[in-house]
């Protein structure tokens, strides 16, 4: 096991009528400015109740950040803050608008151009390049990327991605409340399971580094989502199976599963350049390059995948290469039992998109993925070739 050292600050509020709790995680004379998405969060009283929590505090609303958000957006937020002296950021939303919420918050009291902080990529924005953050709590309303209870975020700026981190940016405290969340199209439920699925496996797949607390966390996430996944997309108001749901997307990205262990991402970074490129959701994406890949990269990720075979989907017959291939069949299977079409094709692109998106992994330096840099942009090709 790798040298580690684990932090996580975010309090969690859990289950039913959580968000009065709030009220006592604010400072009392907070001015707040409440963030939320394209409108799902009002229609469904979610900033209303918020607003009630908050009782006497002045609070302002700024609506309208966008799935995957944008630079342009989150900075008309900066400058609602500057200008009202915001105090405390209140994120209702899934992984888009608790992202932006992160960025606002680094944005704010960045002294130069914002655009800079898009090219930190994994390294911590620290305090000598922010020297203040404004401090967030959330209202998570999308089961999916752990960014309720983690220090990352994703930007759209131009045709890219851009991954920002920040240790100050991890929510003070996050709401998890499942009921909030069947309102949730089954399209996005079924996104969201396989960005949580993905998420563990891009921590857990590597090599065998003797971490077996973290390997087994990671097959128990596995196994909750294999057995909850389509319950969630077919019964949107199941509260047990969707309260499952939503632990297990949160824990797969917490950090405690990647503790002292390698990482791949490589499936995140491929997959940006498509949501970037052609604007497919973010869980879909995953769910189109990951088979793909683990095919590619078998021989690399060989010992783990055996392991995968056995423990997750009880693989016991056959050659060690049958069982291997069976579990990247049942990965497969597993994204399309939930409504996930898992080929570059059937999403109406052409062969061209290999192309179009080797390049712009080359335009934004992503030459040397996954956990032991073996993906170059030739390797990424035949993965995308595969995935077509
Ligand atoms: O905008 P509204 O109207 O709220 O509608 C949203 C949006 O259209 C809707 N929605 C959310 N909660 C709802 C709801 N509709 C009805 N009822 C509800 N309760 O769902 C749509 C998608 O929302 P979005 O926040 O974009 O989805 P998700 O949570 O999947 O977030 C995706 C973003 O997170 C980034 C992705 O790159 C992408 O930009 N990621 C962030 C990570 C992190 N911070 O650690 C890691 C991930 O790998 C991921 O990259
Ligand atoms: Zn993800």
């Amino acid at each position: 096991m790798f040298n580690f050292v684990f932090h996580n600050p975010t309090t969690i509020l859990f289950g039913k009528d959580q968000i009065k709790k709030i009220n006592q995680l604010v400072p009392a004379d907070a001015k707040v400015l409440i963030t939320y998405g394209g409108g799902s969060a009002k229609r469904n009283g979610v900033v209303d109740r918020v607003k009630a929590a908050l009782g006497n505090r002045e609070v302002l609303e700024f609506g309208g950040i966008e799935p995957n958000p944008h630079y342009e957006t989150l900075m008309k937020a900066v400058e609602v803050i500057r200008a009202e002296g915001i105090t405390f950021l209140m994120a209702v939303g899934g992984g888009s608008v608790i992202d932006g919420t992160k960025f606002i918050s680094l944005a704010t009291y960045y002294p130069k151009d914002a655009t800079d902080l898009l090219y930190y990529g994994f390294r911590d924005i620290t305090p000598d390049v922010v020297p203040q953050v404004i401090p967030i709590g959330t209202v998570l309303t999308l089961p999916a990327t752990g960014s309720e209870m983690n220090n990352g975020g994703v930007i759209s700026y131009g045709k890219g991605k851009f991954p920002v981190k920040s240790e100050r940016v991890y929510p003070q405290f996050s709401v998890l409340e499942p009921e909030i969340t069947f309102t949730l199209p089954p399209t996005q439920v079924a996104n969201g399971i396989a960005d949580a699925f993905v998420h563990t496996m891009e921590q857990y797949l590597t090599f065998p580094v003797d971490a077996r607390v973290q390997d087994r966390m990671a097959e128990g996430i596995l196994q909750t989502l294999i057995e909850v996944g389509k319950i969630n997309v077919e019964q949107p108001d199941n509260y047990d199976a969707r309260a499952n749901m939503v632990w297990a997307a949160t824990m797969a990205l917490n950090g405690l599963i990647g503790v002292g262990v390698p990482q791949d991402w490589a499936t995140h970074m491929i997959g940006h350049e498509l949501t970037a490129l052609y604007g497919i959701d973010h869980g879909k994406t995953l769910a189109i390059i990951y088979p793909a890949l683990l095919d590619v990269m078998k021989k690399q990720k060989f010992a783990k995948l055996l392991q995968y075979a056995a423990r997750v989907w009880n693989i016991s017959e056959g050659t060690d290469e049958e069982k291997a291939d069976a579990a990247i069949a049942k990965t497969r299977e597993f994204f399309e039992s939930l409504g996930i079409k898992t080929r570059i094709s059937e999403y109406g692109l052409n062969k061209t998109a290999v192309d179009e998106v080797v390049t712009q992994l080359e335009a934004h330096g992503m030459v040397k993925l996954s956990e032991t840099g073996a993906i170059t942009p030739d390797v990424a090709r035949v993965i995308l070739e595969k995935a077509y």
